[in-house]
């Protein structure tokens, strides 16, 4: 049985959340809200909690979870040093969505690192969240709240949807602003690298550290390198229809995508197009939806998943996608339909 508690952030019910911080110290689950995403909560510090979590999700078992934490002290509790560089961005971003790789202290069971020797911490942007953390007075362990492979939750129904029945409770937050996962960070490289790119930008990280590069890996379509995040070798945020990502110049991108509706609607299949504010109405047939405008990649990130995922409600065998410009956010959003495309991707020239 999985309860289900409504909650206002500018209202927190507080026999709620002592309820909820309970079923956290008893080694139970909650799915919490987040700024980026919905998490699947437990005692970090708890082999036996921490196997609910990839037991529910369906997980690999070789793919680390990130931790997250509401206070300093505890990050002192879990981690050997804080190097400098860590300071740095967790006085700019933290409470925010920026992962940092530290390395663990011993009371860090393997089950959640995967057996490296760093772990994945994050202070979240949600006072929902850091409540719960505040109260259980406990490090939360918590990857997105999907069925592993799918889009990550952006909203309540997303999650009811996947662990409904998984579950011991769901904290019903309202939507995530992001809608994008976090971005991983690993400072220990030199220079510093983007291991997962996500809702802090690699322009914004400039502004405090010199430099920062994206590990390699992540062009996973013209790359033999290995991901060093290992979450990011798996496919991922996968509809079941076939996702197809164009990119290029606007008037050939639109082009290219009309003629690919109209040769799968010729054959009776269920189409939908994911477009883009400027170029919606161009599109005159199949499912239509614009992911928001090209001008505004944060009102892209926020759609994104809920609209992979209305796909699959709306029975779509094929999606096809404008891709955007990697810069800024931009870069978070293309990762995602990078990999939901499974490299599907069409270059249809300037
Ligand atoms: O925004 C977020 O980060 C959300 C919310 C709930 O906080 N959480 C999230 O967790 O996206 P998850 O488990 O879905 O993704 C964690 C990513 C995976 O790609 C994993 O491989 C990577 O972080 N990761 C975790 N620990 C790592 C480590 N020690 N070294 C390298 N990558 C790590
Ligand atoms: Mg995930």
């Amino acid at each position: 049985m999985t309860k289900i508690y409504r909650m206002n952030k500018n209202n927190i019910n507080i026999e709620d959340m002592i309820e909820l911080s309970d079923i956290i110290k008893n080694n139970g689950t909650v799915v919490f809200p987040t700024e980026t995403v919905y998490g699947l909560g437990a005692n970090a510090l708890s082999i036996e909690a921490v196997e609910k979590i990839f037991i529910a999700k369906g997980r690999p078992s070789d793919n680390p979870l990130i931790v997250h934490i509401s206070n300093i002290d505890q990050l002192k509790e879990i981690v050997n040093e804080i190097p400098e560089r860590a300071k740095l961005l967790m006085d700019k971003f933290w409470p925010g969505p920026l992962t940092l790789l530290f390395e663990k202290k011993e009371i860090v069971p393997d089950i959640i690192t995967a057996g490296l020797l760093t772990v994945a911490i994050r202070m979240p942007n949600s006072r929902i969240a850091l409540e719960l953390i505040e109260k259980a007075k406990l490090p939360i362990a918590g990857p997105s709240a999907n069925i592993s492979g799918k889009p990550s939750p952006t909203k309540a129904e997303h999650v009811i949807n996947d662990l409904n029945g998984k579950v011991d409770a769901i904290i019903d937050g309202g939507d995530c602003e992001i809608g994008v996962e976090s971005t991983v960070i690993d400072v220990f490289n030199n220079p510093p690298m983007i291991l997962r790119p996500g809702g802090v930008t690699l322009e914004e990280i400039l502004t405090v550290l010199d430099s920062v590069v994206y590990d390699p890996a992540l062009d996973y379509y013209n790359s033999i390198e290995k991901p060093k995040s290992p979450g990011q070798k798996y496919t991922h945020y996968s509809p079941k229809g076939e996702v197809k990502l164009f990119i290029g110049g606007n008037d050939k991108v639109v082009y290219e995508i009309k003629k690919e509706a109209r040769l799968l609607i010729n054959e009776s299949k269920r189409v939908m197009i994911l477009g883009t504010d400027e170029n919606v109405s161009s599109y005159k047939e199949g499912i239509i939806f614009s992911l928001g405008s090209k001008k505004s990649p944060k009102t892209i990130s926020s759609n994104l998943f809920d609209l992979l995922r209305k796909s699959d409600d709306l029975n779509a065998e094929f999606i096809l996608v404008e891709g955007i410009e990697e810069k800024d956010m931009g870069v978070a959003v293309m990762n995602r339909l990078k990999k939901a495309s499974g490299g599907k991707i069409f270059k249809c020239g300037e």
